[in-house]
């Protein structure tokens, strides 16, 4: 497939590249005896397409978000940008240059590249306060000269977070904090080693509603402060929306659509952003939503042949079956890999109703004006 890329004239800097990144995991115990001897050493058993030749461009100050239902492989890109796992193909540039494999350059491409994870409870250990859990990056990395030096980094890096005063937080145990607070604690530890690149995943789905856009909006401020580049990967489109400058959809492993943020929920050209976005709440929606074209996600092990979107797809048509579709035009800096935009985009495409995103009253869904009543897209007959 030719992927979908980001091709909007954002002259900001990368900073980190992925091109073509996919991701195969082996499926265990899918075949036994000699035969998964066989299968191992020809690598040639069945696998799971958890990413498939995922290309974007992570540029300082700018928020990329990733957005797409469970499954569709969001994880297992970040944990791929992070360097955690290693790519089955496709490679990584960290200001233009390849990933080496020395211990140096990982440990510097970790301090560049930061991850936060989705449960703030899970990713602090609970046996420990939240000096020992700020004080564990600075050490690691050699970056405290002394005992003072390293207590004054801890309340600076508190501050970044706005936990003030520092002194009131230094020696709470996760236990001890809302969970607002504790997402806080998790994304001052990522920033102690002032890294250029942060990979939050879905970083507020497990906070209230109320403290979300809290935590939305220190992201925002990190972007444009610390000029940081931010992959935010969430499942809501709504929240993607308002925080970040760039959407990228995937759907069963593969982007399906990307571009500039407004562009790509104003006029979302894939009939699955499509569907997306007329699943997003609305505070103003009168009648219930009916996911038409809804259905289950492909399997990963054997997706379907063409569109991966095609068994769900009101649209598909013979050519969806046979032939992956490229990423098309779609205006704007925004490309869809759908075939309908083949010869131009006579897009299926409904227009939001258009309007600049503006603060959520209670709920960062509420910040897209989404597909509703009479403008929601005809995704027809529900399956
Ligand atoms: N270590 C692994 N071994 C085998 N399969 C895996 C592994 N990690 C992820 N997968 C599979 O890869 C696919 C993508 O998983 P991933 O966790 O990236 O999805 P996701 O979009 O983050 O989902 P969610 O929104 O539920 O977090 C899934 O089918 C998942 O079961
Ligand atoms: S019209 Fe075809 S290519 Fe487009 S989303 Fe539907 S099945 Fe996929
Ligand atoms: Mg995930």
């Amino acid at each position: 497939m030719t992927t979908p890329t980001l091709d909007a004239p954002d002259m900001t800097a990368t900073l980190l590249e992925a091109r073509g990144l996919t991701k195969h995991f082996p499926v265990h115990g899918a075949v036994r005896g000699a035969g998964r001897r066989v299968a191992r050493r020809r690598g040639s058993g069945p696998v799971v397409h958890a990413v498939d030749d995922v290309s974007l461009a992570l540029r300082a100050a700018r928020v990329t978000a990733v957005v797409g239902e469970s499954g569709s492989g969001k994880s297992t890109l970040a944990r791929l940008l992070a360097g955690l796992i290693t790519p089955t193909a496709g490679e990584l540039l960290l200001d233009g240059r390849a990933m080496a494999r020395s211990r140096r350059r990982r440990l510097d491409y970790a301090k560049t590249v930061q991850m936060v994870l989705q449960d703030p409870f899970a990713s602090l250990n609970p046996i420990h306060d939240v000096h020992y859990h700020l004080s564990r990056p600075f050490k690691v990395h050699g970056l405290a000269r002394s005992g003072a030096d390293l207590d004054g980094k801890i309340a600076a890096v508190l501050e970044r977070v706005a936990l003030t005063p520092a002194d009131a937080y230094l020696h709470k145990y996760p236990h001890e904090l809302s969970g607002g607070q504790r997402q806080r604690v998790a994304i001052a530890r990522a920033l102690a080693v002032q890294p250029r690149v942060l990979l939050a995943d879905e970083p507020v789905s497990m906070l209230d509603v109320s403290i979300r856009l809290g935590v939305l909006n220190l992201l925002a401020d990190l972007r444009d402060s610390e000029q940081l580049a931010i992959l935010y990967i969430t499942h809501d489109i709504a929240s993607a929306r308002y925080l970040a400058d760039t959407i990228i959809v995937m759907y069963a492993g593969q982007e399906v659509e990307s571009g500039p943020a407004v562009h790509v929920t104003d006029t979302p050209a894939h009939p699955y952003t499509q569907l997306l976005l007329s699943a997003a709440p609305d505070p103003e929606r009168v009648t219930a939503v009916t996911l038409r074209g809804a259905g289950a996600p492909p399997s990963a092990v054997a997706p379907p042949s063409g569109c991966r979107f095609r068994l769900r797809c009101p649209h598909a048509m013979p050519i969806c079956a046979e032939r992956v579709p490229p990423a098309f035009p779609a205006g704007d800096g925004h490309v869809s890999a759908c075939w309908l935009l083949d010869a131009g985009p006579k897009s299926p495409a409904v227009t939001t109703r258009a309007g600049t995103p503006e603060p959520p009253a209670v709920s960062s869904c509420q910040l897209v004006r989404p597909i509703t009543g009479e403008d929601a897209p005809d995704l027809g007959e529900e399956r």
